[in-house]
């Protein structure tokens, strides 16, 4: 039986024990998805006995991802790139290390709006500069958008962030005051919320969607609730919205098939077991 792991702390109100638990249900896997909660002076010496405990890999996520990344030394791509771990796997005996967030909110993008949809966007607007920040930007610049702004109420951190990954991409990277938001919006088709701010239990983010352009999409990668406040105004606007679930989803395919050997589907159905558990409060 092949075990993997989601490791954080706290981790009791991770999802993603229910995402492969369902996966290994519906494609009758042996094989079981357990949380482990290790504070982060015990995070490095996790990581040199998990394979020995019996574990072909696992997810890692809040406060480890970064530590992860300065840990292990075998690195995607990928994850280099972002500085950040999320997917552990054993590979001829050694560990290695992907970051999936990105491939969660471009797939989860892609799937929502239909391929092409940057033709519609010449300017995307990303509010936050933290952990989550940087992988939609490092995703976006991927894509044939001319300008990224990148937002936040520290602009130092904005600042840096566009510093770090402005050589890497053909669009434009600036950084924004967030004072200035409001009169960036106009130019904004693609607006993606990376801050706390809507979070249940957090302020709600402010921002006068009503000088947004008639068509822009908005996404928010908070995914409780699962329509935030901010996703809410811009559907009464009649503005495309996508939620932040959808990249949850999606960011659990590759390690599920690295681990058990079988690319899984994200279906209709497992979306609502995990709405219906998120409805739930648990
Ligand atoms: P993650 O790595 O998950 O993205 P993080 O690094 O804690 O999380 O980043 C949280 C983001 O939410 C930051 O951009 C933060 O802004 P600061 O860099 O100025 O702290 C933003 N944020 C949190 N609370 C906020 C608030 N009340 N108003 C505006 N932005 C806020």
């Amino acid at each position: 039986m092949k075990k993997a792991f989601i490791v954080g702390h706290p981790i009791k109100h991770s999802r993603s024990p229910l995402i492969h638990g369902y996966w290994l249900k519906r494609y009758g896997i042996e094989g079981s998805y357990e949380r482990i909660d290790v504070e982060p002076v015990n995070f490095g010496n996790f990581l040199q006995i998990f394979h020995e405990q019996g574990f072909v890999g696992g997810n890692v996520t809040i406060p480890h991802k970064e530590a992860a990344f300065s840990r292990i030394v075998s690195r995607t791509e990928r994850a280099e790139r972002l500085g950040a771990i999320n997917t552990l796997w054993v590979e001829n005996g050694v560990v290695r290390g992907d970051n999936t967030d990105v491939l969660g909110f471009m797939a989860n993008l892609d799937l929502s709006l239909g391929t092409g949809w940057e033709q519609d966007v010449d300017t995307a607007l990303v509010l936050g500069a933290g952990g989550g920040a940087r992988g939609i930007v490092a995703g976006l610049q991927e894509r044939p958008l001319r300008r990224i702004l990148v937002a936040n109420r520290t602009l130092s951190k904005a600042q840096d962030l566009v510093r770090s990954l402005e050589a890497r991409g053909a669009a434009i990277l600036e950084p924004l005051a967030w004072e200035d938001l409001d009169r960036a919006l106009p130019d904004a088709q693609l607006i993606v919320n990376t801050t706390s701010l809507g979070m249940a239990g957090q302020p709600s983010l402010q921002l006068d969607l009503a000088r947004a352009p008639a068509r822009a999409i908005v996404s928010d990668i908070v995914y409780v609730p699962l329509k935030t406040p901010l996703l809410a105004a811009a559907e009464e606007q009649g503005l495309r919205i996508v939620d932040g679930l959808g990249m949850l989803l999606h960011q659990a395919v590759p390690g599920f098939e690295r681990w058990f050997g079988l690319r899984p589907e994200v279906t209709p159905e497992l979306r609502a077991l995990i709405v219906a558990d998120l409805g739930a409060g648990r």
